[in-house]
């Protein structure tokens, strides 16, 4: 074998070094996770083969996918899926890739539902691929979970990630907010990540996300909180008395999004950081009927 044959060693290395000429933050793991995919193999098998040389036809397809990396597109889309809360969710260019910082949604719905954990309704706005509502009915199997999303794509993601995942139960409906859902119904809790990035701040984001994920998902009106505003606002109508709104925000915004909720009502507000140490999600209990 010449030291020219494409080898999986030194196609990686190849690879590697061109994504780290591009600025790319993970280029090692993105040109790894590329090959793995082209193989059909996992990232260990990459380092035990090091020395294999590629056919003509990985070579092409390898060639393909790092084709669309360099022209930006996220590594969640090219290869489909993104691993959430230990869990693998199909993704595509319907909806947002699920990001670390959200499981901290998950962890504090899970902590302020745990004083009643055998029987409860949960509501999962906007959203999206489905992450936060099929990690919590998993994990409360004897809850009633709904989640709902304006966009009906996003939802087709969601409902195959729920069926696949193992949450069949999960009730999907689609609309603006509240609207999706029917008049009457009150839940034991409400969780959501809705966009909130300033509409003025979108042109700005790196173009993996500027230019490939749905800004349906991104835009959260003139300062970020005009979604969150309607969370807080239709949540009072439609959570029990002493029911928990918890809410995804953007790392400068948990001071104005626990003003807001003080405001409607809420206590027991409380803040939780994120992996990165931001305020990342804000909660709060509806006044329960004795208080008022
Ligand atoms: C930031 S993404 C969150 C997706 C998912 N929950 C997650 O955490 O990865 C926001 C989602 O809100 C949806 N959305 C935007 N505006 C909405 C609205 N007015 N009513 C309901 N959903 C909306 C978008 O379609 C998108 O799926």
């Amino acid at each position: 074998m010449s030291d020219k044959t494409w080898t999986i060693g030194r196609v990686l290395n190849w690879a590697a070094d061109d994504f780290r000429g591009r600025g790319f933050d993970s280029s090692r793991l993105d040109a790894e996770l590329l090959l793995a995919k082209v193989l059909h193999c996992d990232r260990i098998r990459l380092i035990l083969d090091n020395l294999r040389p590629l056919s003509p036809d990985e070579l092409a397809s390898y060639r393909e996918l790092i084709q669309r990396r360099r022209r930006n597109e996220p590594i969640a889309y090219i290869l489909g899926k993104r691993e959430f809360f230990g869990l693998e969710f199909k993704v595509d260019s319907r909806v947002l890739v699920p990001r670390p910082d959200t499981e901290t949604l998950v962890t504090t719905a899970l902590e302020r539902s745990a004083h009643r954990d055998q029987f409860g309704t949960l509501l999962d706005l906007c959203t999206g691929s489905g992450c936060v509502a099929v990690c919590f009915a998993l994990k409360r199997p004897t809850w009633q979970v709904w989640a709902s999303d304006t966009s009906a794509e996003a939802l087709q993601v969601a409902r195959d990630n729920a069926l696949r995942l193992g949450a069949p139960q999960i009730a999907f409906r689609q609309g603006n907010l509240f609207d999706a859902i029917d008049g009457g119904i009150r839940f034991a809790m409400i969780t959501a990540n809705p966009p909130y990035i300033p509409q003025g701040d979108i042109p700005g984001l790196a173009a993996d996300i500027r230019e490939f994920e749905p800004h349906l998902a991104l835009d959260g009106g003139e300062d970020g909180l005009q979604l969150v505003r309607g969370l807080v606002d239709g949540a009072t109508r439609h959570l029990v008395p002493g029911g928990v709104l918890a809410m995804e925000i953007g790392h400068d915004q948990a001071e104005r999004t626990r003003a807001l909720m003080n405001q409607a009502g809420f206590v027991d507000v409380e803040t939780t950081r994120d992996y990165g140490g931001h305020e990342r999600v804000v909660s709060g209990k509806l006044r329960p009927a004795c208080d008022d």
